[in-house]
């Protein structure tokens, strides 16, 4: 699906961006996989190379704008150009002492970190490719991560469905200003998937939270990765400014 295209991962040294970034090179991509996480991401594409594909890890915090440009340039120095970008990087509210927090609750700066990491880093990582795929020309397709929480409301996750539902605007926008330059821009909204950042939330409520998800199991990282692929390839041509629930049905009941 992506045979002869060149990608970056961010987020990818664990969960749905490490089983992103593997199904990317799986199906033909060249990968650079990034997070802040250098041990990860070197795991990442080590699994990648093993397997025959062609990857290469960069060390990146999405918050800061100057190692976010750094991270597409040393992608293009190393691949030629960037088809496909899937900013993914993300934290959930436990992860900065807000968790089980009513809305007056959150602690002012776990507001600014969340909506630093969770929408700040995406309009950062944006802003480098939409620069990088406007400039080499060819078009291109930008997948970002947002979440349920970017269509529905989540009691005690305020600033991550504001961050979440910031994620779904800036891809909307971004897809109606970079059409005429051939350039998708498209969310995925995963539901409750098995990785790292959801361990803690299921085991203080998983019961309660499967309860209202039709599917009655939560979703598997490589779940994501099928729709992010399909996204990011030219399969989805007509596919822009689009927010693609993967949830079990979490959203429609
Ligand atoms: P995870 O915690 O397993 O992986 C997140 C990765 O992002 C980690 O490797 C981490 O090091 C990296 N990261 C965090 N802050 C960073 C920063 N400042 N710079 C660079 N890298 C950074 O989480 P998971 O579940 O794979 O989540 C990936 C994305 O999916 C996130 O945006 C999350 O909000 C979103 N999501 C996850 C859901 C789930 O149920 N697991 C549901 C809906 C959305």
């Amino acid at each position: 699906m992506l045979e002869g295209k060149t990608a970056l991962v961010t987020g990818g040294a664990r969960g749905i961006g490490r089983e992103t970034a593997l199904l990317f090179a799986a199906e033909g991509a060249r990968v650079a996989v990034s997070d802040l996480n250098a041990d990860g991401v070197a795991e990442t594409v080590g699994m990648i190379n093993a397997a025959g594909g062609q990857a290469l890890s960069i060390g990146c915090d999405v918050t800061v704008a100057a190692e976010v440009d750094a991270m597409v340039k040393a992608a293009v120095t190393a691949f030629g150009r960037l088809d496909c970008a899937f900013n993914n990087a993300g934290i959930a509210p436990y992860q900065i002492g807000a968790a089980g927090k009513l809305t007056a609750d959150w602690p002012e700066d776990a507001v600014d970190r969340m909506l630093d990491v969770n929408l700040k880093s995406v309009w950062l990582c944006m802003r480098a490719e939409l620069r990088q795929m406007t400039q080499q020309g060819g078009g291109g397709s930008i997948v970002n991560t947002a979440s349920i929480a970017g269509l529905n409301g989540l009691p005690t996750s305020s600033l991550y469905v504001a961050a979440k539902h910031g994620v779904v605007g800036l891809t909307k926008t971004a897809a109606i200003e970079y059409a005429k330059d051939d350039i998708r821009v498209n969310s995925v909204c995963p539901g409750y998937i098995e990785t790292d950042m959801t361990k803690d939330t299921m085991a203080r409520r998983g019961d309660q939270i499967l309860a209202q998800v039709p599917a009655k199991r939560m979703g598997k990282p490589r779940e994501i990765a099928e729709m992010v692929c399909w996204l990011a390839s030219d399969r989805a041509s007509f596919v822009t400014g689009a927010n693609y629930n993967v949830d079990g049905g979490f959203v429609a009941a």
